[in-house]
């Protein structure tokens, strides 16, 4: 059995609860790496997610950030990030998020994020469009770069990455109005699909970071793609591309030519 989106939803605020109840003096701040943080408040979140998801979905598969891969029926799998912004949250920055997605038979089928410092609800179903606190909300239309407020991320252990973005933006920052890094990529998600972002691309994410917000920005009217143009966005290694239709084809282009460059270098 499916679930539905207001079953979601319902979690979603929750866990949103959850993450707002603790007070900075109780949070157990713990290193995963020198730069990836989890804390207790993170935990929480999820326990009470995955027992939701367990009590109700007791043979769906889900893959959450803190506990990793919990086996069951393949058709059915959860993405689920409990906090998306741990070092915002962990140094009291209001930029964080609960995300949760669920995939049917390998598409997406509903997202889900969460701001619980703003009281924001993104949410969409496959084929039933997008929206943000119950209206319906679309991608932006805007079609020239040099106009478009993108964002970005960096890989967490960015001196040992392969590809550490560097190059990426200091090209998009030359081309866009500007380029923004939150520090949360379902919110960045969440943004480009209700048009306030243009577009956003990250080179080292994961599917609990992404999937909800790629099915937002999908039924927003936007393009996600991996930043290779493509469409299969969960294939490992995850990468994500999404923007409203045009600049998501001029941001393809941009991140090929500095793939060129650097090849040549
Ligand atoms: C991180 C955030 C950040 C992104 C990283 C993610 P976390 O997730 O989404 O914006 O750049 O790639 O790992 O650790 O805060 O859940
Ligand atoms: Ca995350
Ligand atoms: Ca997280």
């Amino acid at each position: 059995m499916k679930p539905t989106l207001a079953f979601i939803k319902e979690l979603a605020l929750q866990a949103g609860d959850i993450l707002q109840n603790y007070v900075r003096e109780d949070l157990d701040v713990r290193h995963k790496s020198r730069t990836d943080l989890v804390t207790n408040a993170d935990h929480a979140a999820e326990k009470l997610i995955i027992g939701a998801i367990k009590k109700a979905f007791p043979n769906h598969a889900i893959n959450a950030e803190e506990s990793g891969e919990w086996e069951g029926a393949a058709e059915h799998q959860w993405y689920i990030d409990p906090l998306d912004g741990t070092l915002n949250y962990a140094h009291g920055v209001p930029i964080y998020c609960i995300s949760i997605g669920y995939a049917y038979q390998g598409k997406m089928h509903l997202g889900v994020i969460y701001d619980p410092t703003r009281d924001e609800m993104f949410a969409a179903e496959r084929c039933k469009g997008a929206t943000l606190n119950d209206q319906p909300m679309h991608v932006s239309e805007q079609t020239d770069l040099i106009n478009s407020m993108l964002v970005t991320g960096f890989p967490n252990e960015i001196w040992g990455a392969p590809d550490d973005n560097t190059d990426n933006f200091f090209r998009f920052s030359q081309l866009a109005q500007t380029v923004r890094r939150l520090g949360s990529a379902a919110l960045d998600g969440a943004y480009v699909a209700a048009g306030r972002l243009d577009g956003f691309w990250e080179n080292e994410v994961n599917e609990w970071d992404v999937a909800a917000g790629a099915l937002l920005v999908e039924e927003a009217g936007g393009v996600v793609t991996n930043i290779y143009g493509d469409k299969d966005y969960l294939k490992k290694p995850v990468t994500i591309l999404s923007a409203n239709p045009v600049i998501h084809a001029k941001m393809l282009d941009v991140l090929a030519e500095v793939r060129k460059k650097r090849n040549y270098n």
